[in-house]
């Protein structure tokens, strides 16, 4: 039986070499040591020996012991090198793949022109100024020189909060509030901004859009600032090349009223799909401002002159990018977002 337990030193040896998991060499401790094994059963016939052989199967039975417990604490030693070598493997990092690219975001269109059109204005010494979009109907009408009743409100309709009360349907009343907090001192200023008119949203109309307002106030203000203003705006916007144009208009708040076109930065004004065959190009509206605003306002319109503007963002975005439905701008499709 002593013979038989010795012969079995090979096997163990085989045997841990095929395991390839801690569980595999417990398990296979467990046969050569455990309760069942062989040594056990050797062990538990010592007590009829005599004591000569109690000796040298003790002595055998423990070196036995000792050689699997060896060879078990090496062979654990090795899985644990081999785990870990395999780890390093799998986690190789390959530092000549090329690197992942980060999509990022860009900016809206919408925001893309009204900062181009702030920096213009910024260069030329105007100050940016902001308004409320719920605003009184004595800044966004009244004081505008659009009293109650007036035909021309007609065209602005907008959403109510109480009768005195709308979201503002223009960037105007903005000159009102700033004229009124310069007391009546110069005044030079753009102000972006929404707004909202009761509108029925479709390819070229929106219940919200945006707009930038443009205000000078001083003395000897003429025309001819006006005209090269516009003109510098323009040439900036839409290209140096243009020719711009005043045509005369209405507005309440200004006197003369202008509507302003370009010279198609399409075609160079021979006539195309853009500017409807007309060579022109409607950009903006714009004039000088009213006697009777500066007189509201507090200014002395025989001392002080000045010039307004008001321009469409929208409208500026879908001339320059040549897109043709202002609902692309609010519907965030990233595909359209991603190409300005
Ligand atoms: N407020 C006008 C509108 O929304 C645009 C406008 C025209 C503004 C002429 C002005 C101006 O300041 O002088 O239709």
């Amino acid at each position: 039986m002593l013979k038989k337990l010795l012969s079995l030193k090979d096997q163990v040896v085989i045997d841990l070499k095929n395991a390839i998991t801690v569980n595999e060499v417990g398990n296979i401790k467990a046969l050569y040591l455990g309760k069942k094994s062989p040594l056990q059963e050797l062990m538990a016939k010592m007590k009829d020996l005599s004591i000569e052989e109690k000796k040298e199967i003790g002595m055998a039975t423990n070196e036995f012991k000792r050689f699997v417990e060896d060879a078990v604490i090496k062979r654990l030693s090795e899985i644990n090198e081999l785990e870990i070598q395999n780890k390093l493997n799998s986690e190789e990092i390959d530092v000549t793949l090329p690197g992942r690219k980060f999509r990022s975001g860009k900016l809206h269109p919408l925001t893309k022109i009204a900062r181009q059109v702030e920096e213009i204005f910024i260069g030329m010494g105007y100050k940016v100024e902001e308004g409320p979009e719920i605003e009184q109907d004595l800044y966004n009408f009244e004081m505008l020189n659009l009293p109650k009743g007036h035909p021309a409100r007609e065209m602005q309709d907008s959403f109510y909060i109480d009768n005195n009360t709308l979201l503002r349907t223009h960037t105007s009343p903005v000159q009102v509030r700033t004229l009124l907090k310069a007391k009546g001192e110069p005044v030079k200023i753009i102000c972006p901004g929404k707004v909202y008119r009761r509108d029925n949203d479709d390819a070229t109309h929106s219940h919200q859009f945006m707009q930038i307002e443009g205000l000078v106030v001083d003395k000897n203000i003429t025309m001819a600032d006006l005209k090269g203003t516009l003109e510098l705006l323009c040439k900036r916007i839409f290209g140096e090349n243009l020719k711009i144009r005043l045509r005369p208009s209405f507005f309440p708040f200004t006197e003369p009223s202008v509507e302003v076109d370009v010279t198609c930065f399409k075609c160079g004004g021979n006539g195309c799909g853009l500017c409807k065959q007309s060579g022109w190009i409607e950009v903006l509206g714009a004039g000088m401002v009213h006697p009777n605003v500066l007189e509201m306002a507090g200014y002395d319109s025989k001392v002080y002159q000045g010039f307004a503007f008001g321009l469409g963002i929208e409208r500026f975005a879908m001339l320059k990018y040549e897109i043709d439905d202002i609902r692309h701008f609010y519907t965030n499709d990233p595909r359209f977002l991603k190409q300005f």
